[in-house]
């Protein structure tokens, strides 16, 4: 049997749209192999968001290099949103890649790559008409008891920083009967926790109007609906549509996790305006009260940029203040990266790197020490926590997440796939540590 190995860079759609290659070459009579040495088909599913990923994986091209060398007859296939950003550039750069294909094309890789490689092609990108849903195409999922569901792909919005839009491009919602499919197709086969993906996730269903007269909180609601379905979560949101019925449809659907993670971006209403966010700091803050109020006790994730062009230190204490006043559960923190072809790539006033990286340390700090303030909130009580196999860093732990989305470790005989009720016993910044209470639970 011929077989392929697949590697993934960048957010959990690409995790997903990995799900969707492997199923395609898995239902074209391919293998999985279990490293890439012995793969025949190597498949690099790429992420062009910022710099890094773009440099592990120009450091990931020398391996498949030298693997091509050792073996001709090997096809290495590149796809993902470096693949439609570089588009033809990237047979220059690495001249032994046989096959390139955007995101939005993976419904063609079997063509391309069945018939025993013969005939490869050289590349496909699907920005325009070409663009279909690889949510159609078979799947290999990655975890038993968790399921990513794809409601949209691409995205409308127009962040002066952000490359998406233009590899991923327009919105383009799936229809709600085709989603209530799926997710009642793997309540079937197990699955107890579904994440909703989408570039804009709640801003999904606009464009299928009026043949399709629903909105995001609807689609939560029917998602709610489906027996077997615990949990459901959902991203990533975008400030600017989280109307009332959407926040509503949050507070009664049981199985909706009282956890959203909400990209800040900026705390500087300056600075939003130029990053085209189109809400201003206090607007945000507006929001994440209409939340609290609607949610009790829902935890709060976010993304923040440090140094968009002319970040001044005035804008950066307002980020900084609107972290200390929201409180974050946990938040991932960048350094703005300029992207070819996007908006703030041009503007002037770029900010040193010295300047960034001091200003990442000091938001780092900030970030990290609400974290742990909030996490330590938690000992003493008991939460629902669904186990997905040991913990990483103690085989004699159990390993899970709990509703509002932090990482347990516990004490306890509970299988993979069971929701328990875990006493929290201690906590850092990251994670909770405890022990099954299936007698508090009684
Ligand atoms: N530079 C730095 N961070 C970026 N992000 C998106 N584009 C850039 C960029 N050019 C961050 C945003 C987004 C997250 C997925 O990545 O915070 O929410
Ligand atoms: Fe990376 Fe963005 Fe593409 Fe996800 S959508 S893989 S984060 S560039």
């Amino acid at each position: 049997m011929r077989r392929y190995f697949v590697t993934t860079f960048g957010c959990q759609m690409n995790a997903h749209d990995s799900e969707r290659i492997k199923g395609t070459l898995e239902s074209i009579g391919f293998g999985e192999a279990s490293s890439r040495e012995e793969a025949d088909v190597l498949v690099f599913n790429t992420c062009t968001i910022r710099e890094k990923p773009d440099q592990r994986f120009a450091a990931h091209m020398g391996d498949a290099k030298v693997l091509k060398q050792a073996n001709p007859d090997a096809i290495v296939a590149v796809g993902g949103c470096y693949a439609e950003a570089q588009r033809e550039r990237l047979f220059e750069l690495y001249p032994f890649v046989d096959v390139a294909f955007g995101p939005g094309t993976i419904p063609h890789l079997a063509d391309w790559i069945g018939a025993d490689g013969q005939g490869v092609a050289r590349g496909s990108f699907g920005i325009a008409e070409e663009r279909s849903f690889s949510a159609t195409l078979p799947l290999q999922r990655e975890r038993r008891f968790q399921a990513w569901v794809q409601v949209s792909m691409g995205c409308n919005s127009k962040c002066a920083y952000c490359i998406v839009p233009s590899v991923r491009g327009r919105e383009v919602s799936r229809r709600p009967g085709e989603i209530l499919a799926e997710v009642s197709r793997l309540a079937g086969e197990g699955v107890r926790e579904i994440t909703l993906l989408g570039q804009n996730v709640n801003s999904w269903g606009r464009d299928l109007l009026p043949d399709v007269r629903t909105e995001f909180g609807e689609l939560l609601r029917a998602c709610d609906a489906v027996d077997g379905i615990e949990r459901i979560r959902f991203t990533s949101p975008h400030p600017k549509d989280f109307r009332d019925p959407v926040i509503a449809a949050m507070a009664e659907s049981a199985a909706v996790c009282e956890h959203i993670h909400l990209p800040l971006q900026s705390g500087s209403s300056r600075l939003l305006k130029a990053m085209r966010r189109t809400y201003d700091a206090e607007r945000y803050l507006r929001l994440v009260d209409r939340l609290r109020a609607a949610i009790p006790d829902l935890a709060l994730g976010t993304d923040v940029i440090v140094g968009f062009p002319g970040e001044t230190e005035a804008d950066f204490a307002e980020t900084l203040r609107v972290v200390e006043a929201v409180r974050y559960d946990s938040a991932f923190t960048f350094i703005y990266s300029p992207r070819r072809g996007t908006e703030a790539a041009d503007l002037p006033d770029q900010v040193p790197d010295g300047v960034k990286h001091e200003r990442l340390e000091r938001l780092v700090e900030v970030v990290q020490r609400i974290a742990a303030e909030r996490n330590a909130e938690r000992i003493g009580r008991v939460e629902e926590v669904l186990v997905e196999g040991s913990s990483r860093t103690d085989a004699a732990l159990l390993r899970g997440r709990t509703r509002r989305n932090t990482t347990a470790n516990f004490a306890g005989d509970a299988r993979p796939g069971e929701l328990v009720d875990v006493l929290v016993q201690g906590s850092t910044s990251m994670t909770l540590r405890g022990r099954q209470a299936a007698l508090v639970a009684a």
